[in-house]
């Protein structure tokens, strides 16, 4: 596959409708949780994502019947074929490792590589698989791989260490065909994992506490099919919104879940952001005043998501005075800031804390996107820089952001992809 990169002629102002689509960090979760069933599934609203037909080919080679109708999928899984992800697979993507917990439900077993570390941190599994013990499972680590089986849900409390999102997926679909009760305390509770307690409980399994962060599980061996429309992207949904403020644009997010984006919301709104809600689905963002210097600091939902700090770090450069930001999730999320530094920014590192001294005017350069967030974060710098931006190795933001371009350019940007 050739490389490809994006070229944004800048500065724009961007202006109009632009539609957000079903949340990513949803969708593969719920893709997952097919394997739970010999019964069809369908999923609506998938985003058309590189990270999507990954998970997509890791079922695929697990057993899975998919079927693809525009943005509906509907997987089928009569029987589990192998139990084992390998690292190829998981290597690509590290929400691989969310067939641990339904594949441990289904068959007792499986073998799936260990995801190593990724550009923004080293991001262990250890509370993943501290859960499955705590269950009954017992864990080995063969040649890179974990290699796990569990002959029956035991009763038992988990107390997660540091708040986990997929760990706290994983968990529930490991116990979600077992008859013992399951308490997970310190849970996620991001919109992501509240969906995928919703439909497990469609599917017939027991749950207290959905939504909150004290959740007991009692399973169901008779686990139905689903019919589920994903949640919408709130980091998509972000994203806009901020692309919206630093280009002082004017703008209507269609099909955004407005309860799930309350911590940006109020940011843009003490930046002197016009935010304003006109359904709980419908958001017009229009920055017509001069904007003013906050602190962000990251947390787990309901705070501030690391998701959205490499873009809102963009934002900020374009802010007079100083902001801080502070990353509280990943140790090592600041990879944008050196190439928003080539364009112009003055930012400056101090452990987990930036400070942002705005707003110094960005200027185009070619820069590298190093992980999925940082692009959007370089794409959104590229929008307000005078001259050409080239954002290379955007393989990163296809495995996150739908059509990114194709929507951009309605919108008044001046962009394009090009083959590298
Ligand atoms: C999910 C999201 C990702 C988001 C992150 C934090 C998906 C597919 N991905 O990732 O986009 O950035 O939540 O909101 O939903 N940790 C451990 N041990 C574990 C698990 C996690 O130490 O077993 C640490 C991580 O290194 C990190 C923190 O806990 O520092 C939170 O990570 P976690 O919530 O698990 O992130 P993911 O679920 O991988």
């Amino acid at each position: 596959m050739a490389l490809e990169s994006i070229l944004i002629d800048g500065p724009s102002r961007l202006q109009g409708d632009v539609h957000i689509s079903g949340a990513k960090n949803a969708a593969l979760p719920l893709m997952a949780l097919t394997l739970l069933t010999d019964q069809p599934c369908t999923l609506r609203h998938i985003p058309k994502l590189h990270d999507i037909v990954s998970m997509s080919s890791i079922l695929h080679s697990l057993g899975t019947q998919i079927h693809e109708d525009g943005s509906t999928l509907t997987l089928t899984t009569s029987a589990v074929d192998k139990t084992h992800a390998p690292y190829e697979d998981v290597r690509k993507m590290r929400a691989s490792v969310l067939v641990l917990g339904p594949l441990l439900a289904r068959t007792g077993k499986a073998r799936v590589a260990l995801p190593g570390g990724c550009a923004i941190g080293v991001r262990p599994i250890d509370l993943h698989l501290k859960a499955f013990e705590s269950m009954g499972a017992n864990i080995e680590i063969e040649d890179g791989d974990v290699v796990a089986t569990l002959d029956q849900v035991k009763a038992c409390t988990i107390v997660f260490d540091r708040v986990t999102v997929t760990g706290t997926i994983n968990a529930l679909m490991a116990a979600s065909r077992g008859n013992a009760p399951v308490k997970l305390t310190n849970c996620a509770t991001e919109p992501e994992v509240t969906q995928i307690a919703e439909i497990l409980v469609a599917m017939g399994a027991n749950i207290d506490g959905v939504g909150s962060n004290t959740m007991t599980i009692v399973g169901n061996k008779d686990i139905q099919g689903f019919d589920v429309t994903v949640i919408p992207d709130r980091i998509e949904a972000g994203t806009y919104m901020a692309a919206a403020a630093i280009t002082q644009g004017d703008m209507i997010l269609h099909h955004v879940c407005v309860e799930h984006l309350q911590s940006a919301i109020a940011k843009l709104q003490r930046m002197q952001v016009g935010v304003s809600i006109l359904d709980d689905q419908t958001i017009r963002v229009v920055a017509d005043q001069p904007l003013l210097p906050v602190d962000i600091q990251t947390a787990p939902y309901p705070g501030f998501p690391t998701d959205m700090q490499a873009q809102f770090v963009s934002l900020l450069t374009q802010v007079e005075g100083r902001s801080t930001v502070t990353e509280t999730i990943f140790e090592n999320r600041f990879m944008h800031v050196p190439e928003l530094v080539r364009m112009g920014a003055q930012i400056r590192i101090k452990n987990s804390m930036l400070s942002i001294s705005g707003r110094a005017p960005l200027k185009g350069a070619p820069v590298m996107a190093t992980d999925l967030r940082a692009s959007a974060s370089l794409i959104l710098a590229g929008l307000v820089a005078k001259g050409q931006t080239k954002v290379s190795r955007i393989y990163h933001l296809d495995r996150g952001y739908e059509k990114i371009e194709e929507k951009l350019a309605p919108l008044g940007a001046k962009i394009q992809r090009i083959k590298s």
